[in-house]
């Protein structure tokens, strides 16, 4: 088997431990000959790349280990640049939840005027990092899972359509997981299919190896339950918050009960419930904080305290596994069924070409072939359109620098009530984020 070189870009990432562990499990998958973290924080990255040097070391020492801030000698020879960067970290994350709350709407990383914030951000550092990744390593494919996905997704559909850049999202995954647990299967052993944006979307069928639709079956038990299940084996999605998130599914599913809906749904189908639930002084940003990242950082750090690894390593980011299938999809065209985020085309018959939507894909060498999904209702496809409007705003808005797009995209969000909210919105939204969003006018 060929060997396969990798660059992880967001190397200082929370979850940069936890899928190179997941990827050391998989060699055999999925043969790795060398691995680079690269960040633009250099502070950050060491950390977690100091604890790495150690684990690779002992792991798996024929796996050429090293982490840097220069471009160029992160994407020099590089097959896969696996991308979950953070423009402005979890301090602008945090800005993001915290200042549309004080307007009285929810803030959210990738939902509402928070993901609208996000997204300019995001996009200018993402397009950087595919020019980065062509100038050095041009056969090289991003599997991209920076967020807000949505907006990244569509800023690469109109800025840079011929790079290798496939986008995808780890909550299908994840809730795919919940429904194999719900029914007592594997989640390999599903089969579904899907329709909708990133973050926005709904299952249509689930079937077991047999063909048999297993939807009914789980859609009495999320009607009555949500998408808590009993098995907690998730390494994610498990804090306080997101037990509320999965138990919330059961509101959503009773406004359509005919599928299964994504759980992020609730911010756009029960905006005042995600505010009246919210404490606006501590929000998802705060609890990462103090949870995921102080206790990945305190891991890294004691590992190289110890200089080994031995008895105290780092988490198996298992459910993560998707990233090498999607790998493995385009380095040896398995052919692998994926959900991912693709120009719609026809996927979804009754819905604009030009919307980058998540279906389910076949993935080979040459990337996704989208499966067509038929025409969806009249009650999704409303909710999609405005949504898709409103990402589609943003990515005008920002290659513009057109105030008046920014305006026009928060006030179309089903989560802004009005557009003088918007307004109010933005003009905050504009003063905390001077040092990364282009001036609008
Ligand atoms: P984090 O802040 O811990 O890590 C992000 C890292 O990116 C930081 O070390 C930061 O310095 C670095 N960074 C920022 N801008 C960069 C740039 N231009 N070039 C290189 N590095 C840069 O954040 P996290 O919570 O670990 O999440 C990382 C990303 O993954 C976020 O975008 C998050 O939304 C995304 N994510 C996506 C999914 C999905 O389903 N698609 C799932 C989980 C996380
Ligand atoms: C899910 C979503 C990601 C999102 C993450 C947030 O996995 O699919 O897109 O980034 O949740 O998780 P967090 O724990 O950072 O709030
Ligand atoms: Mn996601």
């Amino acid at each position: 088997m060929k060997k396969y070189s990798v660059v992880i870009a967001g190397g200082g990432s929370t979850y940069t431990p936890g899928i190179v562990m997941m990827m050391l499990e998989n060699l055999d998958r999925f043969p790795i000959r060398s691995l680079t973290l690269y960040d633009n924080d250099a502070e950050r990255q060491a950390i977690l790349g100091q604890a790495l040097a150690i684990v690779l070391k002992e792991n798996a020492p024929e796996i050429k280990f090293s982490y840097t801030t220069d471009p160029k000698e992160a994407f020099t020879d590089v097959d896969f640049c696996m991308a979950h960067i953070r423009t402005g970290k979890y301090k602008m994350r945090e800005l993001d939840e915290k200042i549309p709350l004080k307007h009285g709407v929810l803030g959210q990383e990738t939902c509402g005027p928070g993901g609208i914030a996000y997204g300019i951000r995001s996009m200018r550092d993402m397009i950087e990092l595919i020019d980065i990744m062509e100038k050095y390593s041009p056969n090289c494919w991003m599997l991209n899972y920076s967020n807000p996905a949505s907006i990244v997704a569509e800023a690469c559909r109109v800025l840079r359509p011929k790079s290798k850049v496939l986008n995808i999202c780890d909550m299908p995954i994840g809730t795919t997981r919940r429904m194999s647990q719900i029914v007592g299967l594997q989640p390999k052993q599903l089969t579904v299919r899907y329709f909708g944006l990133n973050h926005f979307g709904w299952w249509t069928s689930v079937k077991d190896p047999d063909g048999k639709e297993l939807l009914p079956q789980i859609r009495d038990y999320v009607m009555e339950h949500g998408y808590l299940t009993q098995i907690e084996i998730d390494t994610q999605h498990t804090d306080p918050s997101w037990q509320d998130t999965h138990r919330k599914a059961k509101d959503i599913i009773a406004v359509d009960p005919n599928y299964l809906p994504n759980t992020y749904l609730k911010y756009y189908l029960f905006p005042d419930y995600v505010v009246e639930h919210s404490n606006p002084e501590f929000t998802r940003a705060n609890e990462v904080m103090k949870g995921r990242e102080k206790n990945v950082f305190n891991a890294a750090k004691a590992i190289t305290a110890a200089g080994t690894a031995k008895g105290q390593s780092f988490h198996i980011d298992s459910h993560a596994s998707f990233i090498v299938d999607l790998a493995r999809a385009i380095a040896y065209n398995t052919g692998e069924r994926m959900l991912l985020i693709v120009e719609n085309n026809g996927a979804i018959a009754n819905f604009r070409d030009d919307a980058m939507v998540e279906v389910p894909c076949l993935v080979g060498s040459d990337g996704p072939e989208p499966l067509c999904q038929g025409k969806i209702p009249n009650f999704q496809k409303g909710l999609m359109e405005e949504q898709v409007a409103v990402e589609k705003l943003v990515v005008e808005a920002y290659i513009e620098k057109s105030y008046l797009k920014m305006w026009q995209a928060l006030t179309l969000s089903k989560t802004v009530p009005s557009a003088s909210v918007a307004k109010a919105i933005l003009d905050d939204l504009i003063e905390a984020n001077k040092a990364y969003w282009p001036e609008l006018h």
